[in-house]
C-alpha cells in the first residue's frame, strides 16, 4: 500500500532513492528503508519513524552503490518496527525485497518454509515473499521471483535485488501499481511516478500480472508466466502536485473515491464466497470467547462512533447479541456494568485516540475481553487489546474521515457475520450475507456517479447555515455521519437525528428552505420515512432524499434525489454515507473552507 523506489544505472543511487522516499512522505508511512548493492555486497539499513531518522544511519553522499531499492512501510501485518520494516532479506542475506500490499497466505507459505528450516526474523507477510524467492533462487533471480509468485495469493507491487546479480533489479505486480522509469543509461523503478519524476517523465506502466528485469542498459518484460510483452513508454504530464492526489483536488476526494478499492483490499482473504465463511485471522485465538459472548460494547469517538451504531444494529441483527455503543469519553469516566461474556471493541481508525484508549483500559481492568477494529496498524489501540481486525483501507490524509467509515462498517459487517454465524445465523443467510457484501465495492462505483449531482446540491444550498439529516434504523448513524462531514469541514451547523424524534423538538427548527437531507432507502421502515419526509414538505423544509435506485415515488415529494443501488438492508451504509461525503465536499469547497485541514480540528485527537 506504500511507496517503492529503486533505481539502476551509473549514479549514485542513494541520494536519489532517499529524495525519492522523501517525495512519497505525503502518502502516510510509518518505516522505511533502503538496500544498496556495492559490487556484490547488499546492505540493507531500516528504521521505525521518519525519513529523516533513516538518513542519519546512512552515509547519503558517501555510498558508491548505483543500484538500489527503497521503501516507505505503511504496516498491514506487523508493528511498524525496524525489524518489520523492509526492505526484507531471504535466509543467505544475499536477496533484498520491497513490496506493497498484502500476501494473503502467507502464513501457510510461512509455515511450509519453517518446515525446511528457513528461520524468520519479522511479523510480516512481506518477508515471506523474501524468503520464498531465497529458497526458490538457483542462480536466476527473474526465475526464482516467477516461481514464487506462481505461489503467492493477494496482491502485490515488488521490486528485488540479489549480491550474485548486482545491477539486476526484478520487479512485478498484481493489484499494486509500478512503474519504470526510463532515463539515460538508468531504469528507475517507483510504484508512484512522484519518486521518479525529477530525472524522468519517461514511464512504462506496468500491468497486472506482469514484470520487469532492469539494467542499467536495458528493460525487459513479460508476464508473469514468462510470455514477453512490449510495452509502450509514456510521457508523465502531470505535475508532482497532481500526482499526490492522483488527479484529485484534496485528499478527502481522493479517499472518497478510493473507496471501492479500499473495501477491496478490506475483504480481501476475508469473505469467502466459495465456503460461506469469514476468515478472521485476527480472531482465530479468541473464536471460542466470541462463541459464548453475552454482550458487545463498541468504543469509540467521532466518526468511528456512527460506525459503532451500524455495528450494534449489524450485531443485534445478525448475531442476536445485546450490543451497545458508548462514547469512549463517557465510559471511560462511568462506572460501566462489565459482566462475565461481556466483549468490548474499540473502534478507532488511527488507534491512537485517547479516549478510545482510556476506554480500552478500562474495559480491560474490569475483566472483558477487549478488541480492536483498527486500520493503523501496531497503533497504541491495536497493541494494547486482546485481538482485533485491521481495516486495511491504506492510510487516511484528510482530517474528514471517509474511507475508514466504511471500511469500519465493513469490518463490523464480517464481525457480525462471523459471531452470528457461530449463533443464529444458517449457513444459506450467511451465503447471502456475504454475496452481498462482496458485491458492495462495484456499487460503491456506481453511488460515486452522484458526484456532479451532489456538487450541484452542495452549491444550491450552502448560503444555508442550518441543515437537518434524517434516517431510520441503519440509516440513523448515517444520518449522524452525514451531519458531522457537513459541520466539522463547512462549518455549517447540521444536526442528524432518528427520524421519528424529529417531532419531539427539532422539528420547531424547520423553516422555509431550510435543506433536510433523509435517507430514504427501500427496508423496513421506508413508508415510515416517507411520512416524515412529508412532515418537513409540510413545513416549508426542502428535502435533499438519498433513495434507492428504480424508487419512482420520491421524486415526487422531494426536491433533490441522489439514488444509490440496492442491496440488503444492513448494508445500506456504506453506499448511503457516499453522497452524504460528496454534499459535504462540495459544500466545504462552495464555502472556501480548508477541506483537508478543517480549523480547530487535528486528525488524530491525542488528548483528552
Ligand atoms: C471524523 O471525520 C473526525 N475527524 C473524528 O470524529 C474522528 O472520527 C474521531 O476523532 C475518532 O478518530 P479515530 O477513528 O482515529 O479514533
Ligand atoms: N503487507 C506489507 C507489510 O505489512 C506491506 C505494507 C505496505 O504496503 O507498506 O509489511
Amino acid at each position: 500500500m506504500c511507496g517503492i523506489v529503486g533505481y539502476v544505472g551509473q549514479r549514485q543511487a542513494l541520494p536519489l532513492l532517499v529524495e525519492g522516499l522523501k517525495r512519497l512522505e505525503y502518502r502516510g508511512y510509518d518505516s522505511a528503508g533502503v538496500a544498496m548493492m556495492e559490487q556484490n555486497r547488499l546492505s540493507i539499513t531500516k528504521s521505525a519513524g521518519r525519513i529523516s531518522v533513516l538518513e542519519q544511519q546512512l552515509d547519503v553522499d558517501g555510498s558508491t552503490a548505483t543500484t538500489g531499492i527503497a521503501h516507505t512501510r505503511w504496516a498491514t501485518h506487523g508493528a511498524p518496527t525496524e525489524i518489520n520494516a523492509h526492505p526484507h532479506g531471504d535466509a543467505s542475506h544475499r536477496i533484498a525485497l520491497v513490496h506493497n500490499g498484502i500476501i494473503e497466505n502467507y502464513t501457510a507459505l510461512k509455515k511450509y518454509l519453517q518446515q525446511k528450516e528457513v528461520p524468520f526474523v519479522s511479523d510480516t507477510d512481506t518477508e515471506v515473499l523474501a524468503q520464498l524467492i531465497g529458497h526458490l533462487y538457483r542462480g536466476n533471480l527473474e526465475e526464482a521471483v516467477r516461481e514464487a509468485l506462481r505461489d503467492v495469493h493477494g496482491t502485490f507491487g515488488i521490486a528485488v535485488v540479489c549480491a550474485d546479480e548486482p545491477g539486476t533489479i526484478v520487479a512485478a505486480r498484481r493489484g499494486s501499481p509500478l512503474l519504470i522509469g526510463v532515463g539515460q543509461d538508468e531504469y528507475l523503478v517507483a510504484s508512484d511516478a512522484s519518486a521518479i519524476l525529477a530525472h524522468t517523465s519517461q514511464v512504462v506502466y506496468l500491468s497486472d500480472n506482469e514484470m520487469a528485469v532492469i539494467s542499467a542498459d536495458s528493460l525487459h518484460t513479460t508476464t508473469l508466466d514468462a510470455v514477453p510483452v512490449t510495452k509502450e513508454i509514456q510521457e508523465v504530464e502531470w505535475t508532482l502536485d497532481q500526482i499526490e492526489l492522483a488527479g484529485h483536488t484534496h485528499f478527502m476526494e481522493k479517499e472518497i473515491f478510493e473507496q471501492p478499492e479500499a473495501l477491496r483490499n478490506c475483504m480481501r482473504g476475508r469473505v469467502d464466497l466459495a465456503e460461506g465463511k469469514v476468515h478472521l485471522g485476527g480472531f482465530a485465538d479468541v473464536a471460542r470467547e466470541l462463541t459464548r459472548a453475552r454482550r458487545f460494547i463498541m468504543t469509540a469517538c467521532g466518526t468511528a462512533w456512527h460506525a459503532g451504531l451500524v455495528g450494534e444494529y449489524l450485531l443485534e441483527d445478525l448475531g442476536r447479541i445485546p450490543t451497545e455503543v458508548e462514547y469512549a469519553s463517557e465510559f471511560r469516566y462511568r462506572n460501566p456494568v462489565i459482566e462475565y461474556g461481556t466483549v468490548t471493541v474499540a473502534i478507532s481508525q488511527s488507534g491512537e485516540t485517547a479516549d478510545t484508549l482510556a476506554a480500552l483500559g478500562e474495559a480491560r481492568q474490569r475483566g472483558a475481553l477487549a478488541l480492536g477494529v483498527v486500520n493503523v496498524v501496531g497503533s497504541s489501540i491495536a497493541r494494547e487489546t486482546d485481538a482485533g481486525i485491521y481495516l486495511h483501507v491504506g492510510p487516511e490524509i484528510g482530517v474528514a474521515s471517509t474511507k475508514a467509515f466504511t471500511g469500519q462498517v465493513a469490518v463490523l459487517a464480517m464481525i457480525a457475520a462471523f459471531v452470528g454465524r457461530r449463533k443464529h445465523l444458517s449457513q444459506s443467510a450467511t451465503q447471502e450475507f456475504l454475496e452481498a457484501l462482496s458485491q458492495i465495492p462495484d456499487r460503491m462505483e456506481k453511488a460515486l456517479e452522484n458526484n456532479a449531482k451532489a456538487k450541484a446540491i452542495a452549491e444550491a444550498y450552502a448560503d444555508r447555515d442550518n441543515w437537518l439529516y434524517l434516517g431510520r434504523g441503519y440509516q440513523y448513524p448515517v444520518a449522524l455521519e452525514g451531519a458531522l462531514k457537513l459541520k466539522e469541514i463547512s462549518y455549517i451547523h447540521a444536526e442528524g437525528l432518528p427520524a421519528a424524534e424529529m417531532k419531539h423538538g427539532p422539528i420547531a427548527l424547520i423553516s422555509d428552505g431550510m435543506p433536510v437531507v433523509v435517507i430514504a432507502t427501500q427496508g423496513l421502515q421506508y413508508n415510515k420515512i416517507i411520512s416524515n419526509i412529508e412532515e418537513v414538505r409540510a413545513r416549508g423544509g426542502r428535502v435533499i432524499a438519498i433513495a434507492t435506485e428504480g424508487d419512482s415515488q420520491i421524486a415526487n415529494l422531494a426536491s433533490d434525489v441522489l439514488y444509490v443501488p440496492d442491496t440488503l438492508e444492513p448494508l445500506q451504509p456504506m453506499l448511503t454515507v457516499i453522497p452524504l461525503q460528496l454534499i459535504a465536499y462540495h459544500a466545504a469547497i462552495a464555502r472556501g473552507c480548508n477541506v483537508d485541514k478543517p480549523r480547530n480540528l487535528a486528525k488524530s485527537v491525542t488528548v483528552e
